[in-house]
């Protein structure tokens, strides 16, 4: 026989970032090494609107969302054009602590929200925290640009092997960036298998407070 029944969030606190941070807390507990990605979308004059994959890399000290780019990417040239992005998280089979037992996924977006560049000071931290690889493709790869698989590797593997051999870290390139995102409504979604989903939306008054409603989904 099919089953239908509707989602509910309970108990959610006043602020979207403690409820975001709640939905980290229980991901990283189900899988600790895991990692969360957003999905990014800016307004882009050749395509209209461009999105693509980016890793959350946490939380700016006055509780923004932030990501890691390139100055040379078209992410960033799209921002510095038009600071207005669309974000989402996607947070899926997510068992949290009561009152649910069974998983369910998430999806948290950020609303007319506004990217902000971190100053420079700031991007030390971020880049010392950068794996290797993606070290070494800031700093000899362009974005964009057709390539040929050989000779990247080859440059790759020179670089690695000049790298190892030198033993200090890389320092951070002039083209490395971060940016925080500061939203005018975020948005939570639970579903569970065979539910209707529920909503509560954060809407920002006036005064900076959050306002949080269920609405439909
Ligand atoms: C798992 C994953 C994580 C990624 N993380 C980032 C990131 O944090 N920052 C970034 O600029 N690009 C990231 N990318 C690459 C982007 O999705 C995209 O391909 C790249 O930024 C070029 O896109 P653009 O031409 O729209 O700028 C990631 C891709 C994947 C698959």
């Amino acid at each position: 026989m099919a089953q239908s029944s509707v989602s509910r969030i309970v108990d959610y606190p006043d602020d979207p970032i403690e409820l975001l941070k709640q939905l980290l807390e229980a991901a990283a507990k189900q899988q600790p090494d895991s990692l969360q990605y957003m999905n990014l979308a800016t307004i882009d004059d050749e395509f209209g609107v461009l999105n693509r994959t980016v890793l959350y890399r946490g939380l700016s000290n006055d509780k923004c969302i932030m990501y890691v780019t390139q100055r040379f990417t078209r992410n960033y040239k799209n921002i510095n054009a038009n600071t207005k992005c669309g974000i989402t998280i996607l947070l899926p089979q997510l068992v949290l602590s009561t009152p649910d037992t069974k998983p369910h996924t998430w999806q948290v977006r950020l609303i007319g929200a506004t990217a902000v560049e971190l100053p420079d000071a700031e991007l030390d931290a971020l880049w010392s925290k950068e794996p290797l690889s993606a070290q070494i493709r800031d700093t000899i790869f362009p974005c964009g640009q057709p390539v040929d698989y050989d000779e990247l590797k080859a440059k790759h593997d020179q670089f690695l092997k000049d790298h190892l051999e030198q033993g200090h870290s890389l320092q951070r390139p002039s083209t490395f960036t971060a940016f925080k995102f500061v939203a005018q409504r975020y948005d939570f979604l639970k579903v569970g298998v065979d539910q209707i989903a529920d909503r509560v939306q954060y809407r920002r008054q006036e005064n900076g407070q959050w306002e949080a409603m269920h609405v439909s989904t």
